[in-house]
């Protein structure tokens, strides 16, 4: 078999067979197969399109090439929640304790965050004490225990998509639907859940800048992973502005645990009950959406998701006592200045990408894999899309440990927002959920 004529076949909208997309990517994997040559395939496949089956194939054999984390000790259905993109996204904070709550099993591998605001490792880390590194046998019998464990990944899963989309990353390769399907979809297989919920974004912020797109994104996916043996239900979210009103980590701890009380941010609230409600369902904990989401709602009222969330962070080693009394034992930064609207009018957009960013100039994410977060710096904004504003009034606050970031931050923030003279519409948060029986609009 010859790369070339892969490339030629794919080129000229033919379709691979399993045998020839294994060749490709083991060959890719082992360094036999060469950048230029990977590229001009990827390049072909922008063009061209991948058929469903195909697409499967591609899922599997990136899944192939490094290592799958096998649960199988762990009792119930693992559930895994995916978000693809988004700045300062907390869902995962909450929902993990949340539907933990509602007796779904959730084991957890996460990443370190790279970017503006830490990933969901570090926001854990705001927790004096808390463990992320777990051994295998620490991490089966947690979640077996409590029904909830988080840990960072050690495994070396799927090298090949690595190797791929750091290629991707720079022949203008990523924006391909179904290369970051199977991106994706190969993650979450190999990290071994049962079932899997996506969160799609689509706006300014997303990699899919129109619904359109995020539906056919969403659709590709669900089809790999019903493909492959784990139920996948996909929901369409907004991303034209960030979700919730905290970016950085320790502020978007205490979001998470004002939300796990039913006190939190309509948009973010509302996105975790959607996203929360699907895991239930696919869990076999509930029989439908609004039987679930019924009681993920008793679960914030009667604390019973709080005290989950608190067992998750002891059973790691973290000070419990920080859920309970946020104010006095979490990290928190030590200057916090107002920043003032110019005009008088609407809010018309939040580009959360820009957000993010101010958060980052006052040291909330990494701009380097080896970077320190200060988990007590970010910024809460104090106002969303369609919200009326005046000259002088504040339209967020940046927590900074360095007075020396505050102005630059500041000026990144003010760029983020764009006004408007006549009132504005908030945005819809849900857009649609895709399963594999079709495409619904939320009602
Ligand atoms: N996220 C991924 O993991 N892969 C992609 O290709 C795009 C986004
Ligand atoms: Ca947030």
């Amino acid at each position: 078999m010859y790369m070339v004529d892969l490339i030629r076949k794919k080129r000229n909208g033919g379709e691979l067979s399993a045998a020839e997309i294994r060749h490709l990517v083991q060959g890719y994997a082992k360094g036999e197969i060469p950048d230029y040559q990977m590229s001009a395939w990827a390049m072909a496949v922008y063009f061209q399109g991948m058929t469903s089956r195909e697409t499967a194939d591609l899922t599997l054999e990136m899944v192939r090439s490094g290592d799958e984390v096998d649960l199988s000790a762990i009792q119930g259905r693992k559930v895994d929640k995916h978000s693809t993109g988004g700045v300062g996204d907390t869902t995962t904070l909450i929902l993990a304790p949340l539907v933990a709550a509602a007796g779904v099993t959730v084991a957890k591998l996460s990443g370190r965050g790279l970017g503006h605001t830490g990933g969901t490792i570090d926001k854990l880390e705001s927790f004096s004490g808390f463990s992320t590194s777990l051994s295998k046998e620490e991490f089966v019998h947690q979640v077996n225990r409590i029904g909830v464990a988080v840990t960072g990944q050690t495994a070396d899963i799927t090298p090949a998509d690595k190797q791929l989309y750091g290629l991707r990353d720079v022949t203008a390769t990523v924006d391909s639907i179904p290369l970051i399907a199977s991106s994706i979809m190969s993650k979450k297989i190999a990290a071994g859940a049962d079932a899997i919920v996506l969160d799609v974004k689509t706006g300014k912020g997303a990699f899919m800048k129109d619904k359109k797109q995020a539906i056919r994104l969403a659709q590709t996916m669900v089809d790999i992973g019903n493909h492959v043996g784990r139920r996948t239900v996909a929901v369409i979210s907004d991303m034209n502005q960030p979700l919730g009103f905290a970016v950085g980590n320790a502020l978007e701890v205490r979001e998470a645990i004002e939300t796990l009380k039913g006190e939190g941010p309509q948009d973010l609230t509302e996105l975790c009950l959607t996203l929360g409600a699907q895991m239930v369902v696919l869990s076999g904990k509930a029989t439908s959406p609004l039987e679930a989401r019924k009681i993920l709602e008793q679960k914030m009222r009667d604390g019973t998701a709080l005290e989950k969330f608190c067992q998750l962070i002891a059973s790691q080693g973290g000070d419990a006592k920080a859920v309970m009394e946020p104010d006095h034992f979490l990290p928190k930064a030590k200057y916090q200045e107002e920043v003032s609207s110019p005009k008088t009018g609407y809010i018309s957009a939040l580009e959360a990408e820009k957000i993010g960013l101010a958060a980052m100039h006052l040291g909330a994410g990494r701009e380097t894999k080896e970077a320190a977060i200060d988990y007590a710096v970010g910024l809460v904004l104090n106002k969303k899309v369609g919200d009326s504003v005046h000259f002088g009034e504040t339209v967020a606050v940046l927590h900074a440990n360095d007075k020396h970031k505050l102005q630059a931050a500041k000026d990144q923030l003010l760029k983020a927002v764009t006004y408007a003279t006549d009132p504005v519409a908030s945005p819809d948060l849900i857009q649609g959920e895709v399963t594999e029986d079709g495409v619904f609009r939320q009602p």
